[in-house]
C-alpha cells in the first residue's frame, strides 16, 4: 500500500511517499481503507519533534510508529476474529494519536479505541477532520466545567481548536465571545458566537465584560494578560506552554489559591468521546471547518500550510479517489 512514511524527526521534507506492507488486523481491531485524513498540529508536533518531550511517546531517536495521521476516514475492510462493534463496508471515522497511520493507504484499530460510524449528514472530508481539533476543545471546556449562561471568551477561533469550540461552547450554552481576524468575523459569527472581537482594530483586553473561562486556542495571549478579565474564580486554558514554559508553572500553583486559576489539562479522547461528536454532527450542532484540500503526493506543502499558523478550521489530505 502507499503511505506517507518519516523514518526521522524533522522538517515537513522528511515526509516521503513510499510503498509498504499492508497491516493486517488483530483479533479485537478492525482494518480501515483510509479514503481521507487530516494534516493537522498534532501530526507536525510529532514529525517536528519540536518539544523534545515528545519524544517520550514517539521514539526517544527516532519514530517508532513511522505513518503519521491522527485522524481519519474511510471504510471497513477487514474485521478481526473477535470484532462484534462493526462488520465490512462500515463508514467510520476516528481519532489515534498512539500508533496514527490516517496518512496511509490502510490502518489497524481497537474497535473500543476512539472510532466509530461516519454520521450520514456529513462527507468523508468532513469525518476526516472531526476529531483533532474538536477534543482539544472538549477536554478544556470540560476541565473548565462550563455552565449555560456564563461568559467565555475564545481567542483565536478560526483555528481548528478554537471553531470547535465556538460551537462546542454553543452547544453547553455558555455566552460567547470569539476574538479574530477582520476576514473572519462573519464566519465566527456562523459557528455561534455571540460578541465577535476583530483583533486587528480592537484590542480584546479593553472589553468591559468579565469572564468566568477564557480559553486561549492557538497560545497568543498569556495568563498575565487576561487576569484582569478573569472573573474572581475565573479560569485561563492556553494550547501553549507560554514563554519560558510559565503554563506549567501556573498551573501547578494558582490552583492553590481559589482565586483566578490557569488549568493545563492533559488531552485525551475515549469512544465516549466520538459518539458525543457524531451525535453533535446528527443534531445539526456541529461541523468541522474545512480549509484547505491536499492530495496525498502534496503532504510536504500540506505541512508547511498548517504550520504557517494561518490555515482557517482544518486541511484534508485525500488518501484515495
Ligand atoms: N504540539 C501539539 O501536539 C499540538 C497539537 C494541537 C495543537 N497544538 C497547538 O494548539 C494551537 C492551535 O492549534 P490549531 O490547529 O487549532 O491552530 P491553527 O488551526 O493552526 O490556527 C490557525 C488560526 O490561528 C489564528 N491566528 C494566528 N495568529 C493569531 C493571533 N496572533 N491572534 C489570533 N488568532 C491568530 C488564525 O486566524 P486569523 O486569520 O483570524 O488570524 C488562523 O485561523 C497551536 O498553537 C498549536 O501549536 C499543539
Amino acid at each position: 500500500m502507499k503511505a506517507i512514511v518519516y523514518t526521522k524527526y524533522g522538517p515537513p521534507e522528511v515526509a516521503k511517499l513510499m510503498e509498504v506492507p499492508k497491516p493486517k488486523p488483530k483479533d479485537k481491531e478492525v482494518l480501515v481503507k483510509v479514503y481521507t485524513s487530516s494534516v493537522n498540529r498534532t501530526d507536525s508536533g510529532f514529525r517536528s519533534a519540536e518539544y523534545f518531550i515528545s519524544r517520550f511517546w514517539s521514539g526517544l531517536f527516532r519514530p517508532k510508529y513511522q505513518i503519521l495521521g491522527c485522524e481519519f476516514a474511510g471504510v471497513i475492510e477487514e474485521i478481526g476474529t473477535s470484532v462484534t462493534l462493526f462488520k465490512n463496508g462500515d463508514k467510520v471515522f476516528g481519532f489515534n494519536d498512539k500508533s496514527f497511520g490516517g496518512h496511509g493507504e490502510y490502518l489497524t484499530i481497537a474497535e473500543t479505541d476512539a472510532v466509530t460510524n461516519i454520521p450520514e449528514n456529513i462527507s468523508f472530508e468532513e469525518a476526516a477532520a472531526l476529531t483533532e481539533g474538536s477534543h482539544y476543545a472538549l477536554v478544556n471546556i470540560r476541565a473548565a466545567k462550563v455552565e449555560p449562561g456564563q461568559n467565555v471568551l475564545v481567542y483565536g477561533a478560526t483555528g481548528a481548536i478554537g471553531s470547535a469550540a465556538v460551537q462546542l461552547l454553543k452547544h453547553f450554552e455558555a455566552n460567547i465571545t470569539a476574538v479574530c481576524n477582520t476576514k473572519n468575523v462573519e464566519l465566527v459569527k456562523s459557528l455561534g458566537a455571540d460578541v465577535v472581537i476583530d483583533y486587528q482594530t480592537q484590542d480584546f483586553t479593553k472589553t468591559e465584560n468579565k469572564f468566568q473561562f477564557i480559553f486561549d486556542a492557538v497560545g497568543k495571549s498569556s495568563f498575565g494578560q487576561c487576569k484582569p478579565m478573569l472573573t474572581e474564580k475565573g479560569i485561563y486554558i492556553s494550547t501553549e506552554l507560554g514563554k519560558n514554559g510559565e503554563n506549567i508553572l501556573y498551573a501547578l500553583i494558582t490552583p492553590f489559591f481559589g482565586g483566578k486559576k490557569l488549568l493545563f489539562p492533559i488531552p485525551s479522547i475515549t469512544k465516549q468521546d466520538v459518539l458525543f461528536l457524531k451525535d453533535l454532527v446528527e443534531k445539526g450542532e456541529f461541523k468541522p471547518l474545512i480549509d484547505r484540500k491536499y492530495q496525498i503526493e502534496q503532504i510536504v506543502e500540506a505541512y508547511k500550510y498548517v504550520e504557517s499558523g494561518q490555515k482557517t478550521g482544518n486541511v484534508v489530505l485525500q488518501i484515495v479517489e
